[in-house]
């Protein structure tokens, strides 16, 4: 049995439900040791208890990444019990959609918070310790919406858009460190994110978390060496 990450940390934002929690089963099933974090401690519970069913290692962690002092400890928290951190995934995010004559600058800067401001705290956070290891992996999950125009999602779009051009500066500045930055931008994935969006996209048609987790397990897994820093997933059913 291929064991592609073992021995490696990962910690997995958004790891409750939809593509983080896939990430994070796959990157367990490929050895890795993930801690889990996202808000509601019932979903982690249950990723960490599916891992450990399937003999991996999990450390369930509640929290909220747009508090930077609980990204912080989350970090102090993974290094004391796993004594390091490979890997930096960070799925947690949110979607609202609505025309922009009519959006509401609440949303905006919720989306902000989590989808973009949060991406910076948590790299932020774990990099001391990547650059001290001189090796880790950080993966920001985008979204084909950075770019390509779906109307109605102009501010999802925009927060989008800041990752993948975070993450280019981000790379470039760490490239001597031999820390490695990619973003993975699927497009439409069936995940309860799509539950509170009406009149979306057809769900069957859709990517399933699975399919997100096999490419970010890929750029995860990549020898030292190569870095796979932009990668666009599509249905290829021709939706999104
Ligand atoms: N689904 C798609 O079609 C699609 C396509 C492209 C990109 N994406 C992106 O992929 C990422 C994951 O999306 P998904 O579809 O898996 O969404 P999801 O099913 O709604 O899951 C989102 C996860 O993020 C967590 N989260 C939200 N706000 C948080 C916060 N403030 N602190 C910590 N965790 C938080 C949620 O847990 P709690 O609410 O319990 O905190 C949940 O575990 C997002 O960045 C999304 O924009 C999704």
């Amino acid at each position: 049995m291929s064991a592609a990450l073992a021995g490696q940390v990962a910690l997995v934002t958004g790891a409750g439900r939809g593509i983080g929690r896939a990430i994070a089963l796959a990157f367990a099933a490929e050895g890795a040791a993930v801690a889990l974090a996202a808000r509601t401690r019932q979903d982690l519970a249950a990723v960490a208890a599916e891992v450990r069913e399937r003999g991996g290692r999990a450390l369930a962690v509640p929290t909220d990444v747009t508090q930077d002092a609980a990204v912080e400890k989350l970090v102090e928290g993974i290094v004391a019990d796993f004594g390091r951190l490979d890997i930096l995934v960070t799925a947690a995010g949110a979607a609202s959609f609505g025309p922009v004559a009519g959006a509401k600058p609440a949303d905006w800067d919720a989306m902000l918070a989590v989808n973009l401001r949060a991406v910076m705290v948590c790299c932020r956070a774990v990099l001391p310790i990547m650059i001290r290891q001189r090796r880790g992996t950080i993966l920001n999950v985008a979204s084909v919406a950075a770019q390509r125009a779906i109307p109605g999602g102009a501010a999802y779009a925009a927060t989008k858009a800041g990752v993948v051009a975070w993450s280019r500066v981000l790379a470039e500045e760490l490239r001597a460190e031999r820390v490695r930055v990619g973003v993975l931008s699927p497009g439409a994935v069936d995940t309860p994110l799509w539950d509170a969006i009406p009149n979306g996209p057809d769900r069957a048609r859709m990517l399933r978390p699975e399919d997100v987790a096999r490419a970010a397990v890929l750029m995860a897994s990549l020898p030292p060496g190569a870095s796979l820093e932009e990668l666009t997933l599509l249905p290829a059913g021709g939706i999104l």
